[in-house]
């Protein structure tokens, strides 16, 4: 099975928060098939009748699927397209998958500008975002890159700030951390290969064509 058969399109999903409204998108609209599981051990899934292959990667490892055409298509987070540029088409934003991508301290840390912050260090998934936007305010901070569970770092003394995304706002809470700065929203994003997109222009068309349709029906689903 490769992106380059032409009579499939091979759609990459994330796992993670965005797999779930997703997934179910693509069922409402009858593409994804019953067994289509975020955890399933079957790496790539086939929707016989609709001709599509679905696979499901890390995050931050899917746009390079779409950008090398080992996907046609893809779902992912603005976040992630923003850390790490790909050469890929943004054709949609979905609407689905709000957060924020924000600045934050332990609350005993808080202070009364973001220059206070200047020479700490700050703990995230997220460098690139990071390291650009305290450049973008003249400050001078240590980045220090992790994989995840960021909000343990200022808690451990790794770090003093931390840069992640915020969606309910609980995980912050849980563990004492205020936000101070938002660095941009957040939202899900249809993405294609450029090649994908001219050579299956077709499908790929009519699929945009059908979830634009639904996210202007208002459909609830829409803002999972
Ligand atoms: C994300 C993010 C925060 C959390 C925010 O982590 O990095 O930790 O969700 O959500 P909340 O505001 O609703 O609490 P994720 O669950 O993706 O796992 P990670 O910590 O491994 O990155």
């Amino acid at each position: 099975m490769t992106a380059s058969d032409m009579n499939y399109i091979t759609v990459a999903l994330p796992k993670g928060k965005l797999f779930g409204p997703a997934a179910k998108m693509l069922m409402e609209l009858g593409y994804a098939p019953e067994d289509l599981r975020e955890n399933s051990r079957k790496l790539v899934i086939t929707n016989e009748t609709g001709k599509m292959h679905f696979i499901i990667t890390k995050p931050a490892d899917l746009p390079t699927y779409v950008e090398y055409g080992a996907a046609d298509i893809g779902i992912i987070g603005k976040d992630v397209l923003l850390e790490d540029s790909k050469d890929v088409y943004e054709l949609m934003d979905l609407k689905f998958g709000f957060c924020r991508m924000m600045v934050a301290v332990p609350q005993s840390l808080q202070r009364e500008k973001l220059s206070d912050y200047a020479h700490m260090r700050v703990a995230t998934k997220y460098p690139r975002i990071a390291q650009g936007f305290f450049h973008s305010q003249g400050i001078q901070v240590e980045i220090i890159k992790l994989n995840g569970s960021i909000e343990l770092a200022p808690m451990v003394g790794l770090a003093e700030i931390i840069v992640d995304l915020v969606e309910t706002g609980r995980t912050l809470r849980e563990n004492n951390l205020v936000e101070v700065a938002e660095i941009h929203p957040a939202t899900a994003r249809f993405i294609a290969n450029r090649v994908s997109f001219k050579m299956k222009s077709a499908r790929i068309n009519r699929l945009l064509g059908q979830l634009k349709e639904k996210l202007e029906s208002g459909c609830p689903d829409a803002k999972v």
